[in-house]
């Protein structure tokens, strides 16, 4: 399966987890293209979409993975600019990947909720999700966790 990951990441959080799972699915023998988003201007928290310096061509996929960070209850802008714009979600199988600091329903929730929307609206495919706490005990759990779910989720 040829699986795309794409994805913004502001502290790196959200890029280890991302840069882990390709791992495994190159592993698996998948054929993965990790793509990270650039903004194409300065970063500003309180936009809720931002421009990106090019928008990737997701065609080539039998599925992507969308990794983002919990920004304020939202994707993060980059991540939006993605979806909203992206042509060729439809029928595409979409899995999201979310790094957020709190509790889950703390935005991690809401995040997901706006995501699946946002993706079903343009015809995709929503597998599901994996996500991951980062504050806290036992985060390389949390991680190992939800880079499981991630991959399962692919594979059913
Ligand atoms: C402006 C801003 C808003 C955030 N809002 C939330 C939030 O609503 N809920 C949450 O759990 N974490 C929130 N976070 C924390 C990030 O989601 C978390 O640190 C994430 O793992 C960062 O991922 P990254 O390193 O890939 O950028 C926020 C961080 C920033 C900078």
């Amino acid at each position: 399966m040829k699986v795309g990951l794409v994805y913004y990441s502001r502290t790196g959080h959200t890029k280890q987890v991302i840069d882990d799972i390709a791992e495994k699915l190159n592993d698996d023998d998948h054929k993965i293209d990790i793509i990270s988003l650039e903004l194409a201007s300065p970063w500003d928290a309180s936009a809720d979409r931002l421009p990106l310096k090019k928008l990737p061509d997701i065609q080539g996929f039998d599925c992507i993975i969308v990794g983002t960070p919990v920004h304020g209850a939202r994707m993060a802008g980059a991540v939006r600019t993605f979806l909203e714009e992206s042509e060729g979600l439809i029928g595409k199988e979409v899995v999201f990947l979310l790094t957020h600091l709190f509790w889950q329903g703390w935005g991690a929730d809401q995040t997901i909720q706006q995501m699946r929307e946002l993706c079903t609206a343009k015809g995709a495919d929503v597998l599901g999700y994996g996500n991951v706490r980062w504050l806290g005990f036992k985060r390389n759990k949390r991680i190992q966790q939800a880079e499981r779910k991630v991959i399962e989720l692919l594979k059913d």
